[in-house]
């Protein structure tokens, strides 16, 4: 099981003190073998977390990349080699935040090139909004999101995909539980052997409902990771 905390815009280097409890739940914690922990924060704080969690089983990811894999003229931009260069082992890519800010199934596809070329592991995530929903479209929209997104992609083994539907982002919704478990095996059954995650205001309370499904492989929090006995509390539920 993954559990990767999506720290998005928040956090500054005092706030990497909150990982010293995550760290000392993960070596008492009897499952800790079975579970791989990825916390992804802004990029500013990359290099230093990465080094408070060496000797741990806490790996660094970051939230976004450039597509390109060589220095440019690109201001403001980080590309994946640099990312590597600082640290982080993973990125989120395809989020429906910068989805939002107008990232395309094309250009998301070009950063899960480069990244995967980087030698970063991508968590690629796809998910409906709430109007496609409704309009029973939900299957139409993951397939595109999955066909252009890993189009000419064949080494799949370094690619996790995050479901998460846009109108639980956030919101303290979550999908019905058999409607969760269908999309989650329409998304197998259309990318052979890939793990499946779930996104989307995963929580200490709803995990007891989260975790009886069976077909998910792990979780990608972001409110509820920035605190780290949520974050705790989400792991041990998951197994209790
Ligand atoms: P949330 O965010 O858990 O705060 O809903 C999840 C995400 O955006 O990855």
């Amino acid at each position: 099981m993954y559990f990767i905390a999506n720290w998005k815009m928040f956090g500054g280097l005092s706030t990497l003190n909150s990982l010293k409890k995550v760290i000392k739940f993960l070596k008492i914690f009897k499952k800790s073998k079975k579970i791989k922990i990825i916390y992804c924060p802004p990029n500013t704080l990359i290099r230093s977390m990465s080094k408070k969690v060496i000797n741990s089983k806490i790996q660094v990811g970051a939230q976004n990349c450039h597509e390109s894999l060589t220095y440019g003229a690109s201001t403001g931009s980080i590309n994946p080699r640099m990312l590597k260069n600082v640290g982080a082992k993973y990125v989120i890519l395809g989020h429906s935040e910068n989805r939002d800010s107008g990232e395309t199934d094309k250009l998301i596809n070009a950063k899960i090139k480069a990244a995967t070329q980087a030698g970063l592991k991508v968590i690629f995530c796809i998910g409906e909004t709430l109007g496609q929903k409704r309009k029973k479209i939900t299957k139409k929209i993951l397939s595109k999101q999955i066909i252009v997104g890993l189009q000419k992609i064949k080494k799949r083994k370094n690619i996790v995909i995050a479901y998460e539907p846009v109108w639980s982002i956030g919101t303290g919704l979550i999908p019905k539980a058999a409607d969760l478990f269908n999309t989650i095996n329409y998304i197998k059954k259309k990318v052979r052997n890939i793990k499946v995650l779930y996104g989307g205001s995963v929580n200490p309370k709803n995990i007891n409902k989260l975790k009886l499904i069976k077909n998910i492989d792990g979780f990608l929090i972001g409110g509820a990771s920035q605190d780290p006995k949520k974050f705790i509390d989400i792991i041990k539920k998951t197994y209790n």
